[in-house]
């Protein structure tokens, strides 16, 4: 497959990518190998500091560090936690984190027309929010490059138990997604920080399994629903920001 960087960008089909059953049966480091390899400097992770976010970190730098690109969507709203964390990992491992912001107009109208905390008042704010607040700088962080990776594991939710670990997103112009993790479990994930020693999120040891932003994250009981503590307020199962999900998909 050849990936033409012009303005007539062709991106990526699945069916171009003879190596589709290969990298299904690929080993996360093998699959970030093949990446960088197929992509170079147009692959990117997305990172949002959680425990599947600095295993790659970690897997990716070992490989190549100074072909890791990294970047971190700030809603703004995010736990001090969150900060501290992301300053630790660009000082333990020396890379630039890139991180996108809301747009500031479209910020100051919804705050100005919603208020601060509208999330609470209807599904409907709330979808608005994540969508000013995450997706369009998402589209944003996205725009030049022809693949990105997530720490998406099937285990997470019944949204993400058929997610394949090479998929084309359709909803981020066609570009290929690498979810290294897919078939990873939790333990998987914190037998890999442990022996990495790797640095992690505080909040994980207070009983926070899945984090996202302060207002709309929060600690669950042990063995529950590790996503029971995201937009805790709504009953959906299906719940999701969108980043990764659309509805009737
Ligand atoms: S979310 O859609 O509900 O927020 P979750 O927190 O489970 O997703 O994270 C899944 C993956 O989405 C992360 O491993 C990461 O790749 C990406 N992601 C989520 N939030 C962010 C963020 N704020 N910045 C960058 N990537 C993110
Ligand atoms: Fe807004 Fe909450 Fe979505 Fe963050 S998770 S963007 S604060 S609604």
């Amino acid at each position: 497959m050849q990936i033409n960087h012009d303005n007539q960008k062709e991106k990526a089909k699945l069916s171009d990518i003879k190596d589709i059953a290969e990298v299904e049966s690929k080993h996360a480091p093998e699959i970030l190998k093949w990446g960088f390899k197929k992509f170079g400097d147009k692959m990117v992770l997305a990172s949002s500091f959680g425990a599947e976010d600095v295993v790659l970190i970690d897997m990716m730098c070992k490989i190549n560090r100074n072909l890791t690109r990294v970047f971190t969507l700030d809603t703004g709203r995010l736990n001090q936690e969150t900060y501290d964390l992301i300053d630790k990992i660009r000082k333990k491992y020396d890379i630039k984190i890139n991180v996108y912001f809301p747009d500031p107009s479209e910020l100051e109208e919804m705050v100005a027309n919603k208020g601060m905390n509208l999330m609470y008042d209807s599904v409907e704010n709330r979808k608005l929010c994540c969508n000013i607040r995450k997706i369009k700088p998402l589209k944003r962080a996205l725009t030049q490059s022809d693949c990105w990776i997530t720490g998406l594991r099937r285990e997470q939710s019944v949204t993400r138990n058929k997610i394949m670990k090479i998929e084309v997103d359709t909803l981020n112009n066609n570009i290929i997604k690498l979810n290294p993790l897919a078939d990873w479990t939790n333990d998987e994930v914190w037998a890999y920080i442990r022996e990495n020693k790797i640095p992690y999120n505080a909040l994980h040891d207070k009983g926070y399994p899945s984090i996202g932003c302060e207002p709309c994250t929060r600690a669950v009981e042990q063995g529950a629903d590790p996503r029971s503590g995201r937009w805790w307020w709504e009953i959906d199962t299906h719940k999701e920001c969108g980043l990764h999900w659309k509805e009737g998909k």
